[in-house]
């Protein structure tokens, strides 16, 4: 074997050996829908026979709807002019902040944005992580920059602020209203910019779906929203929601976008028959998200009391799902409803494969997914949990009964966790 060979398969194995080797999904049937708690196919959009009619209507009088043929910059037809394909978060950081700018970001930002921020002409000392959801550490920060740059306190030089309204992994909402407040009162010069990646929010929250910055009402206080069309929109692509001046500056200056060949037309078309949906507020698509909420909600319920009796150190919930106390003592009353329900639901466990295979092999298999380092921090493996639209509460049993709980919650022969759990339940 070549000593390139040698170094690849090395490295494999090693992932291997500690079980966290990444593999493609195998199965030899289709996942029903109903079976999968994988996909970010949060609003069920994918099996819609609603946009699928709407879907082949459009293509059967549309122009045209294969390859566009080149990058964005060299098709001019107006099925593109408002949405793109192209790594969104890498073209964004990689282009906007300036040499001298600094960029904070939550240590649970999308690998997408650290791949845009190393890409990026900030220099790597001032690429600033600041702990999950922390405000008190992001002021502390932006205080201490501002207290070292006169750069920062006079508006020459930017900071940016990098969030997800809702994390992927996690199922956490940021806390949108104080992130900005604090950068606009530290910044008041307007140089702070808050950039929010609103991938898994969209279509699920906000008015007509358009994520939590909307529902939030603070689309005037963020420089840019990311949103995506691959989770809930059921389709592929992103679109960033920000200025005149940065959306021409991406033009320019993007790589991603400039040189990447855009989306076909049957994906525009498809994202389009979505957008109807989203936009034609009274439909399906509202009590759909309404629905996945009510779920979200009620999946929770069922689970909490069954996972309160396992040894958190091998089965646990994280800490903002453990309780229904966890919203903020100090909101106020305007935001009683802050954080919503959330469809990311993470089960921890030191031994995700085992739970995910588990899972897979009951008699009417549960798919989900296993998720480890380097995707999520050491020591916080776990099973996540997606749920969607086209699930129905039977399908959210999970601990609705004594035996599909036990199944569940039988994470794997030879770990000791079986016995424990033939124990309790
Ligand atoms: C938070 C977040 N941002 C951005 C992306 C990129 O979206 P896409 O895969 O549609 O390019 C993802 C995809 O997993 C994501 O989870």
């Amino acid at each position: 074997m070549s000593s390139l060979n040698d170094k690849l398969a090395a490295a494999l194995s090693s992932r291997e050996k500690r079980h966290i080797r990444r593999r493609l999904p195998v199965s030899a049937s289709p996942v029903l829908p109903s079976a999968d708690f994988t996909s970010n196919d949060y609003l069920s959009l994918a099996t819609s026979s609603t946009l699928r009619t709407a879907f082949q209507h459009a293509l059967s009088t549309a122009p045209q709807i294969l390859g566009s043929g080149g990058s964005r910059l060299l098709v001019p037809t107006p099925a593109h002019l408002a949405l793109e394909s192209f790594d969104a978060n890498v073209a964004f950081f990689s282009a906007i902040p300036q040499p001298g700018d600094v960029i904070l970001y939550d240590e649970h930002i999308h690998a997408s944005v650290h791949d845009g921020m190393g890409a990026s002409r900030v220099d790597s000392s001032s690429l600033i992580k600041f702990p999950h959801n922390s405000v008190v550490a992001l002021k502390r920060s932006l205080r201490k920059l501002l207290h070292e740059r006169d750069d920062l306190r006079d508006g020459r030089a930017s900071a940016f602020v990098a969030v997800e309204s809702l994390y992927s992994m996690d199922g956490t909402f940021a806390p949108l209203r104080e992130i900005v407040q604090c950068v606009e009162e530290l910044l008041p010069k307007r140089n702070g910019y808050v950039i929010v990646d609103e991938a898994h929010a969209t279509g699920i929250y906000g008015p007509q779906g358009r994520g939590m910055v909307a529902a939030l009402g603070l689309e005037g206080r963020v420089l840019a929203r990311l949103h995506t069309f691959g989770k809930a929109l059921a389709g592929s692509g992103a679109a960033i929601l920000t200025t005149e001046l940065i959306r021409d500056y991406l033009l320019n200056y993007a790589r991603p976008l400039i040189y990447t060949t855009t989306l076909t037309y049957a994906n525009i078309i498809a994202v389009e028959c979505a957008f109807d949906m989203l936009e034609d507020g009274s439909a399906e698509v509202t009590q759909l998200a309404l629905h996945l909420l009510d779920l979200s909600r009620y999946f929770l319920e069922l689970l909490r009391p069954h996972l309160q009796s396992a040894p958190p150190e091998l089965l646990c919930l994280p800490g903002h799902l453990r309780a229904d106390d966890h919203k903020d003592p100090t909101n106020t009353p305007s935001d009683a409803s802050f954080p919503p329900p959330t469809p990311i639901i993470p089960l921890l466990t030191p031994h995700p494969h085992s739970l995910a295979a588990h899972l897979a092999s009951l008699s009417q298999p549960l798919f989900t997914k296993a998720i480890t380092w380097p995707t999520v921090p050491v020591g916080t493996s776990r099973v996540r949990v997606c749920l969607h639209a086209g699930h129905t509460r039977d399908d959210a049993w999970l601990a609705r009964e004594r035996e599909v709980a036990r199944q569940w919650l039988d994470v794997a022969e030879g770990e000791g966790v079986g016995a424990w759990m033939e124990s309790k339940l």
